[in-house]
């Protein structure tokens, strides 16, 4: 089996090439248990962390890499190494438990945060913070998000992420609606959508359902 198979948001349209639900039995084991109302905010955090590295894992399968030689204690051989580093992009404030895992796993990846909050009537996104990179350097950003609601959100950091001249994004999340990969997917056809699980609807509320509540409240215990 695959690590991951592209999937369609929904079940009567062809499977789209970019929509990459995660198959990796961990990941699902680890999302059930995040989704239950009896799992205590350390847990959701450590789970969290956890599901993260696993999706990163799947999302950097096609990175570039330069030749190199290196020394072992017997001999030199060739090598290949990464010289063009990942950007994270934690979406404050629920991306944020979705970095120290994947940053272990990068450590030469730049972190810029975007802080963006959804209006609870409107369900539009709001940014009231970003810290912009001096210059892009990286090959690749992953842009961390636990929730991909209305999409609205996922959508405005990425047309963010563009404007500064990044020119390859991946959107890194947990749980999807129908709703929002389908606005992502409009929006900006070029980013590639990773997901540990992609759920059947929005409710009147703009939550994801059957979902997992509310990530950054659940992460935070507020
Ligand atoms: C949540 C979530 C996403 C957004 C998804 O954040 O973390 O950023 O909503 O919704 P959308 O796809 O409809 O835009 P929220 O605005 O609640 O802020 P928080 O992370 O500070 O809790």
């Amino acid at each position: 089996m695959r690590a991951h198979d592209s999937l369609s948001p929904s079940p009567s349209s062809a499977p789209d090439p970019r929509v990459f639900v995660s198959r990796h039995p961990l990941v699902a084991h680890k999302l059930t248990k995040l989704r239950s109302v009896d799992t205590s905010p350390k847990m959701f955090r450590e789970l969290i962390r956890e599901i993260s590295v696993l999706l990163a894992y799947e999302a950097t399968l096609d990175l570039a890499l330069e030749p190199t030689r290196v020394q072992t204690p017997l001999v030199e051989c060739d090598g290949r190494e990464l010289r063009r580093q990942v950007g994270l992009v934690p979406v404050l404030r629920a991306g944020l438990g979705m970095v120290e895992g994947v940053w272990e796993m990068l450590p030469g990846a730049e972190v810029w945060h975007v802080g963006l909050k959804r209006d609870e009537h409107t369900l539009a996104p709001t940014q009231y913070y970003a810290n912009k990179p001096t210059a892009p350097r990286v090959q690749l950003c992953l842009l961390l998000d636990p929730m991909l609601a209305t999409g609205g959100s996922a959508a405005a950091a990425c047309a963010l992420l563009k404007g500064w001249g990044v020119e390859r994004v991946k959107y890194v999340g947990l749980l999807g609606a129908p709703e929002g990969v389908a606005r992502l997917r409009a929006e900006h056809p070029d980013v590639d959508i990773h997901l540990a699980g992609l759920d059947e609807r929005l409710n009147e509320r703009g939550f994801i359902v059957p979902g997992l509540g509310d990530a950054g409240d659940r992460q935070f215990g507020t």
